[in-house]
C-alpha cells in the first residue's frame, strides 16, 4: 500500500470517528395497546411507512406484537430517534404507553433492521415487558453492555424473529 493510499485511509477512519463522536446513540424502549383489531394489512402499511422514516433518519430497531399489545424497540442519532418518537406517541393506532427505556447506548444492537416485525408468544411479552430495560450505570462505560431487557429481547429476535413478516420481506438480514 502505497504512503498516499495509507493516509487516505487514516483520514477516512478519523472522518468516520469523528462523525460517529458528533452523533451519539440513543434509543427508546416502550410497550403499548392497539387501540382497535389491526388487520394483517394494517400492520403492513404501518411497517411500510415506519420503515421508510426509519431508513431516511438512520433509526434501526424491532417491533413485538402479541394480541393487541406492543413492545418496540427503537435506536439511532438522537435527532432521529427523537423525530420517530415523536411520530409513534402522536400514533392514534395505539394508547397508553409506557415508556420502558429513553437513553444514550454506545452502539446498536439492530443495526440491520429498518423495522424487524414478528409476533410474540404471551410468556415472551410478558417476560420483556416485565425485564429491567435501564442500563446500570456501572455498565454504561462498558462498550458491550445491554440491559437485561435488551439482551433478553436480542437473544428472542436471534431466535424467533426475522422469520415471521406481515408478508416475508425478502433479502432482509438477520440481527
Ligand atoms: C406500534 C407502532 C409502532 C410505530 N413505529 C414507528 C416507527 O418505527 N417509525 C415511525 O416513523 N413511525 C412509527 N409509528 C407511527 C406510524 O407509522 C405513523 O407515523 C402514524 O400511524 C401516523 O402517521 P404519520 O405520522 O405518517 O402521519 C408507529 C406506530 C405504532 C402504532
Amino acid at each position: 500500500m502505497s504512503l498516499a493510499t495509507r493516509l487516505a485511509a487514516l483520514n477516512a477512519a478519523r472522518s468516520l470517528l469523528a462523525l460517529n463522536l458528533l452523533m451519539p446513540l440513543e434509543a427508546v424502549a416502550y410497550v403499548s395497546s392497539a387501540r382497535q383489531r389491526l388487520s394483517d394489512e394494517d400492520l403492513e402499511a404501518l411497517l411500510l411507512r415506519a420503515r421508510a422514516r426509519n431508513h431516511s433518519l438512520g433509526v434501526t430497531g424491532v417491533l413485538l406484537h402479541h394480541d393487541g399489545s406492543f413492545l418496540q424497540y427503537f435506536e439511532g442519532p438522537a435527532e432521529g430517534v427523537r423525530t420517530v418518537y415523536d411520530h409513534i406517541v402522536r400514533s392514534p393506532l395505539h394508547t397508553g404507553l409506557i415508556e420502558l427505556l429513553h437513553a444514550p447506548i454506545p452502539q446498536r444492537t439492530f443495526g440491520a433492521w429498518e423495522m424487524g416485525f414478528t409476533r410474540a408468544p404471551r410468556s415472551a411479552f410478558l417476560q420483556l415487558a416485565n425485564a429491567s430495560w435501564q442500563q446500570q450505570l456501572h455498565a454504561q462505560r462498558q462498550a458491550a453492555s445491554r440491559s437485561d431487557g435488551l439482551a433478553l429481547l436480542l437473544q428472542f429476535w436471534r431466535t424467533n424473529g426475522g422469520h415471521e413478516e406481515v408478508r416475508p420481506l425478502p433479502g432482509q438480514p438477520n440481527a
